[in-house]
């Protein structure tokens, strides 16, 4: 069949059952031979024909290789290299560098990417029949999944953009008044806080910044903390689940306790978590929680979620105005039209998270951290500014070297080592934040420690 006969008939093969578009096999099948002629072929062929799966698309080879895995617990996948290898050739990856930046954006594997691709051209092909038959329909589709995986109503979760996004329209959906006060802390994400500072000047409340300890002695050291700060005048606080400099992760439902018996609201910023760390966003007991999908979820850039518990919503004033200025969640997230692609990948991507299991990811991401900062650990010079305790950090840590600026240790970590990360210099912390992924392997992680070695020395 030729290629543009092969196009059509996938194109046909759209169908629209109930509310949400599905793909008939042929379709997926002409869209594995497509994904294959510009991946990575001989990578991914490498490690399917290796792993006897060849013959599937990539999507399907992943899925099968988990499925050999079913019964093995979270604890002893996280330490099987060659299942993790198999994840890994799932991937696309850059080969010019090892990428440990994954906390700004975690790529899509391949499977998902083509699953986007797919929705770009059906909602391409559809034009606005699309948009005004089932977008709405589907929309809510997405919301309903994304509301299992966080474990609440999906009255209580709305799909945004991202985190920013998110926190921002709580911040400003306040009714602020003078004198009104908010606290965050300095390791917070900046433009966030810069959201409270725009409050102070526009409405005249107090924004009260801390600073987190990088080595908390214990829950209650950081509790007392925000507690101390609290006033009959405090409304609000601002707490991030993961603090994304270091990937200290903070007792979030010790903290919404106690600011709750103080008349006080929490949001928590969860960019670095949803995905990441297995867990339900109503055990947090927060009132507000907001995380970018493109980050641990593997969401094609620009999706974003904003939980707010059940009762919250009228509360806050619409950042944008909805359509139908009704009283529920639907009035905060107004978006104006947008790539709306975006949002049906988040099926996929949950589908293959699911898949994988957000336990397995979680231990995954947990053990990758702690192989190489244990053996960091005991380098001289080297500083890691992450709690060692496994409940108090998961994927991300950030490590500095005594006596060296971390813009300088990036620059040298990618020009001589060939290891991409990210300077942070400032907010109490001086290193790299180092984020591996689920593709990231243990050797990668030894050419990581064996070049701080060199760093330090
Ligand atoms: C803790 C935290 N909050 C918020 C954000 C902003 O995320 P986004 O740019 O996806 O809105 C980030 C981005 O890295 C972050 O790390």
């Amino acid at each position: 069949m030729k290629n543009s006969d092969a196009r059509r008939k996938a194109a046909e093969s759209i169908k629209v059952i109930g509310s949400i578009t599905v793909y008939r096999r042929s379709t997926f099948f002409y869209l594995g031979v497509c994904c294959l002629k510009y991946m990575e072929k001989r990578v991914f062929l490498k490690q399917t024909f290796a792993l006897g799966l060849a013959g599937l698309v990539p999507g399907e080879a992943i899925s099968e290789w988990i499925r050999r895995y079913d019964s093995v617990s979270p604890a002893v996948l996280a330490a099987d290299e060659e299942f993790w290898a198999g994840i890994r050739g799932g991937y696309k990856l850059k080969p010019a560098y090892i990428n440990l930046e994954n906390g700004y954006y975690a790529i899509m594997p391949e499977g998902t990417l083509e699953k986007y691709i797919q929705h770009v051209r059906d909602v391409n092909y559809q034009g606005s029949y699309y948009m005004r038959t089932v977008q709405a329909d589907n929309k809510k589709m997405v919301i309903a999944r994304l509301a299992e995986l966080g474990g609440c109503m999906p009255e209580e979760m709305a799909l945004t953009r991202n985190t920013t996004e998110s926190l921002d329209t709580v911040i400003n959906g306040i009714a602020w008044k003078a004198g009104d006060e908010a606290i965050m802390a300095q390791q917070d994400y900046g433009s966030i806080v810069n959201q409270f500072k725009l409050m102070e000047k526009r409405f005249g409340i107090v924004a009260k910044v801390l600073s987190v300890p990088n080595h908390p002695g214990s829950d209650e050291e950081i509790v007392d903390m925000y507690r101390q700060a609290i006033t009959p005048r405090t409304r609000l606080m601002l707490v991030s689940h993961m603090v994304n400099i270091t990937g200290q992760i903070l007792p979030i439902r010790k903290i919404s306790d106690m600011a709750h018996a103080l008349n006080v609201e929490v949001a928590v910023d969860g960019a670095h978590t949803f995905g990441h760390l297995y867990f339900k966003i109503p055990d947090l007991g927060c009132d507000y929680y907001a995380a970018s999908l493109h980050k641990w979820l593997s969401v094609p850039l620009g999706a974003g979620i904003l939980y707010v518990k059940q009762g919250k919503a009228p509360g806050l004033w619409s950042l944008m105005a909805d359509w139908n200025m009704k009283d529920d969640i639907t009035h905060l997230a107004h978006t104006g039209t947008h790539p709306v692609a975006t949002d049906l990948t988040i099926i996929d991507a949950i589908d293959f998270h699911m898949k994988l299991g957000p336990e397995r990811k979680e231990a995954r991401l947990r053990y990758l951290q702690t192989y190489w900062t244990s053996r960091a650990r005991k380098l001289k010079n080297v500083v890691i500014n992450t709690p060692a305790e496994p409940a108090r950090s998961c994927g991300i840590a950030n490590v500095g070297i005594a006596g060296m600026k971390p813009a300088d240790m990036a620059r040298t970590l990618l020009e001589k080592h060939r290891v991409w990360t990210v300077a942070i210099d400032g907010q109490g912390v001086q290193g790299c934040r180092i984020t591996p992924n689920i593709y990231t392997t243990t050797a990668e992680l030894d050419d990581f420690v064996k070049a701080l070695g060199e760093l330090s020395a």
